[in-house]
């Protein structure tokens, strides 16, 4: 999809849109220190950022975003920061029941969300349903994610469907089928703030041919320019997917 940005001096480029678009939301722990905060301060912050960056993306028109939210690797933080979290997502989950409506942002949930609390739990599935028809831009949270795991759950329930004769071959097609991202476009572009530049066991299967741009900025000052700038460095890259 083309849309066209205003320029400074009124000059139209023209920018390709991400049909999806991947955020590991890193840096609210350093932001926090930088104003000699606590570290739950910093996720607060982020947590507030979390949701202006999903309405502008929405307002652009992106189709899919997903937000790296927590990680499998998380639970090792100390419990404090964990209980500080929970709460967080409690409180924004609940926030995003009434949420979202006016965008039209049907909201998803990926990894394993079996093991939060009971409330959360309930949440989630909440924040699904009242979500599930909508026709906007979707919103995949990653919470309780690993990249590895949900491809290690993917190859177990794909065994038992070859057991059960459910399906008879495996190939890309299937695996991708398996995978919490089912039926959704893999992400165009991957975007890291905080200066860090690796993955972190974010999207692993469904990143094989996406874009990275890494960005110096922490989390909570992420702002919505700097996504478009990111979309323009998108633009400027020749994607080949292994062709010439
Ligand atoms: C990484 O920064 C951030 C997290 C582990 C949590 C991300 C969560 C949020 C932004 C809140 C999202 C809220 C909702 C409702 C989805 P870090 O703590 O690792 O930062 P550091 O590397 O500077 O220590």
């Amino acid at each position: 999809m083309l849309f066209f940005k205003k320029k400074k001096a009124e000059v139209r480029a023209a920018v390709v849109l991400p049909e999806h678009i991947a955020i590991i939301m890193d840096g609210n722990g350093r932001w926090a220190k930088k104003r000699n905060l606590p570290r739950s301060s910093g996720h607060t912050a982020g947590a507030a950022n979390f949701k202006t960056i999903t309405r502008y993306a929405a307002s652009i028109g992106v189709k899919y975003l997903t937000m790296y939210a927590f990680s499998t690797e998380n639970w090792k933080r100390p419990q404090d920061e964990i209980g500080a979290l929970m709460k967080l997502f409690q409180q924004y989950l609940r926030e995003a029941l009434d949420d979202f409506l006016e965008e039209n942002i049907k909201v998803r949930f990926i990894g394993d969300v079996s093991v939060f609390p009971k409330e959360l739990k309930k949440l989630i599935r909440e924040v699904e349903e009242v979500s599930e028809n909508r026709t906007g831009m979707v919103l995949n949270l990653a919470m309780n994610y690993g990249g590895r795991k949900e491809i290690l759950r993917a190859f177990e329930n794909i065994r038992e469907d070859l057991q059960e004769n459910k399906i008879q071959e495996v190939t890309e097609e299937t695996v991708a089928e398996y995978l919490y991202t089912n039926g959704q476009p893999d992400p165009d572009l991957i975007i890291r703030p905080s200066g860090e530049q690796r993955l972190s066991n974010f999207l692993l299967w469904q990143s094989a041919y996406s874009e990275f741009v890494y960005f110096d900025i922490l989390w909570p000052d992420f702002t919505p320019e700097n996504l478009m700038q990111a979309i323009d460095i998108y633009s400027s890259r020749q994607r080949r997917f292994g062709g010439i």
